[in-house]
């Protein structure tokens, strides 16, 4: 099994324990040309994506760790699969179908990712698989009825595919024995020099609109045009100005033209000294553009770096936050029979590969 595994550029070891006793792996998919992810169980979390920059030195591209104990004390989602919902519920309350339903609320009042036991804190199974097109790992996660409170027992499985001298796509798939909303992401935290702060990254976002939030992070229900806004990504910006003009980092979602389900390009992050870009494709309707606002600086990660505030930006792939409370945006809500279907790449340019 081992040789097969190294055939197809995919190994892994045992990572450790959770408090609970449940073993993780960490899985290595290695592209023979300097491109390496590793992804974990806990969470189906990607834990490390190395790349070689301009020069063909290796850089880690996403914030992480080098041990499970440290993912456990650190700030919560790095890298992880978000679910059953990404983002807030206002309240933790929705209604559906005459139905009122509530969730457990973790975040000031609020259901954040998916409440105390998100699938981030999930340990999930892995399916062997072999993918002609890269080394590829998929994760298998079963969300019982009535897990945070949501309705129906979801099955779903996220599949991490390193394109060879490419990049990373995630494909993400769901079924429900009940109606429920679903809306899965992932949190990677990126930094394209590999340490610092990512004010000196250059950002461009595709998107002509966002939608606004009021002080407690939840939308107001307005799809808003970016034009004449702090908003407006659609040149080119160097971030650390960006955060000036908005008077703070980012926490928005921001809206991809054209059709859903088909994979368009939402972003385009660029950074000078790695000469590295960062290319977001996805068929979702939006994407959370974070800032790492609320990272302290009181963990030190991976090469003793500090994860201070602005120290990786993340795009998180999904449907509006709240949405189950809009009847305005995009539905998220997967009935019995229905398959839902995600697929996000994360392209990276400027690497000389060997
Ligand atoms: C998302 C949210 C942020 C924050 C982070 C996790 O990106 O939008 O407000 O909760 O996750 O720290």
């Amino acid at each position: 099994m081992q040789a097969e595994s190294d055939l197809h550029g995919v190994t892994n070891r045992l990572f450790g324990q959770t408090p609970g006793g449940e073993d993780v792996y960490l899985y290595t998919l290695d592209d023979g040309a300097g491109f390496t992810v590793e992804v974990m169980t806990l969470g189906a979390t990607l834990t490390r994506f190395r790349v070689p920059d301009k020069h063909g030195e290796l850089r880690d591209v996403a914030l992480g760790y080098d041990s499970l104990e440290a993912f456990l004390q650190g700030p919560r989602y790095l890298g992880a699969t978000v679910g059953r919902v990404a983002n807030r519920i206002a309240n933790g309350r929705f209604r559906m179908m005459g139905q009122e339903y509530e969730l457990h609320c973790n975040n000031n009042g609020h259901h954040l990712h998916g409440g105390a036991s998100g699938f981030d804190q999930a340990v999930w199974k892995v399916e062997d698989r072999v993918s002609l097109r890269g080394p590829s790992v998929r994760f298998h996660h079963i969300s019982p009825e009535g897990d945070e409170g949501y309705p129906g027992e979801v099955t779903c499985s996220v599949t991490y595919t390193l394109l060879p001298g490419k990049g990373l796509e995630l494909t993400y798939k769901a079924k429900s024995t009940g109606v429920t909303p679903i809306n899965l992401t992932n949190h990677t935290y990126f930094n394209l020099a590999g340490h610092g702060d990512v004010l000196q990254h250059t950002v461009m976002l595709d998107s002509d609109y966002f939608t606004p939030v009021n002080t407690e992070l939840i939308p107001t229900g307005e799809v808003k045009a970016v034009a004449n806004t702090p908003m407006d990504f659609r040149t080119a910006v160097r971030l650390g100005a960006a955060v000036d003009a908005n008077g703070g980092g980012f926490d928005h979602n921001f809206v991809v033209k054209g059709a859903t389900r088909v994979l368009r390009r939402a972003a385009v992050v660029s950074e000078p000294d790695s000469g590295l870009v960062l290319i977001m494709h996805t068929t979702e309707p939006g994407f959370q553009f974070y800032t790492g606002n609320f990272l302290d600086g009181t963990h030190v990660g991976r090469n003793g770096h500090n994860y201070v505030q602005y120290a990786g930006f993340c795009l998180e792939a999904q449907h509006y936050p709240d949405s189950p409370n809009h009847v305005n945006f995009p539905t998220i809500l997967l009935a019995p029979g229905q398959e839902y279907r995600q697929q996000t790449r994360y392209v990276l340019e400027g690497c000389k590969l060997s």
